[in-house]
């Protein structure tokens, strides 16, 4: 049994890349075909043996916790019916995990949001999942393929891949020594650098397993890039003690941030099910 067995899915953010569609709906609400991003997120919590989903969210964010609950009315409409294998992995979730919800009060970054969730998280290891990064892998989820190196390591890993120069600036960037294929040890951490000054194009994206004790760092961590309080800084802390991974994962990420990595993602899943 994966000794990761919460999942944090900060999910306060407004969306507003894609006003007006995110005004009154969640932008984890958007969906891959018919499938909100966050259903999918959960998914890969649940492939990767994760039991309760814990959820920081903010004002406007109910139709997530509509989502994962069940509609009597729905269910009488369609019982009996071909649609009823449309709900099926959805009904599933919700009876097989548990869902918890706190609210991040203001938006102050991800580490914040982070925080926020240390009451739904407790004092276990954990994973935290961005639900707009969207990931397609042939075999284990990318938090399965983490929490599996978790096992072994004990430490904070995050996922990375290499992303061209123009797209640093987006991202968390690692500096490490690659321990064995895939593999980093990390040695240095920088929110979104200028590409000049980065160390290196490998890119910290929306997976990652923390130890508990990255709630303490991040009380002391002040505010960084855009004046908010980073996960990237409050890791660069752990990995100054050689307690941070690196796994280059297996699998293709779409950035559904964005609206080109959306419909790029859309486009991807049509075709594979058409
Ligand atoms: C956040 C993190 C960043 C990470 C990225 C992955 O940035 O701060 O380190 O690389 O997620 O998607 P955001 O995209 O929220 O600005």
């Amino acid at each position: 049994m994966s000794a990761i067995r919460k999942c944090l899915f900060p999910a306060a953010g407004y969306g507003t890349r894609f006003l007006p569609v995110t005004k009154a709906m969640p932008k984890e609400m958007l969906p891959i075909v018919n499938k909100p991003l966050i259903q999918y997120g959960v998914e890969e919590a649940a492939r990767a043996g994760i039991t309760d989903m814990a959820f920081v969210t903010g004002r406007g964010k109910r139709a997530l916790e509509d989502h994962f609950d069940i509609s009597y009315e729905l269910e009488r409409e369609i019982a009996g019916s071909e649609r009823e294998s449309l709900l099926a992995e959805t009904r599933r979730l919700v009876r097989e995990c548990h869902f918890s919800y706190t609210r991040q009060l203001e938006v102050r970054g991800l580490g914040h949001a982070i925080l926020s969730g240390e009451t739904l998280i407790g004092d276990k290891p954990f994973a935290v999942l961005l639900a707009d990064d969207f990931c397609v892998t042939e075999d284990a989820g990318v938090l399965a393929q983490l929490a599996e190196l978790y096992s072994e390591h004990n430490c904070s890993i995050v996922a990375v891949e290499e992303v061209p120069p123009a797209e640093i600036s987006s991202y968390g960037i690692i500096d490490g020594e690659e321990r064995s294929p895939g593999l980093y040890r990390v040695t240095d951490m920088v929110e979104k650098p200028d590409p000049a000054d980065a160390p290196g194009n490998l890119a910290v994206i929306g997976r990652y397993v923390l130890t508990p004790d990255i709630f303490d760092i991040l009380r002391r961590t002040p505010p960084g890039r855009n004046s908010e309080i980073q996960i990237t800084d409050a890791l660069k802390t752990q990995a100054r003690k050689g307690r941070v991974l690196a796994w280059r994962f297996r699998g293709r990420r779409f950035d559904c941030g964005s609206i080109a990595g959306f419909m790029a993602a859309n486009n991807f899943v049509w075709s594979n099910e058409a």
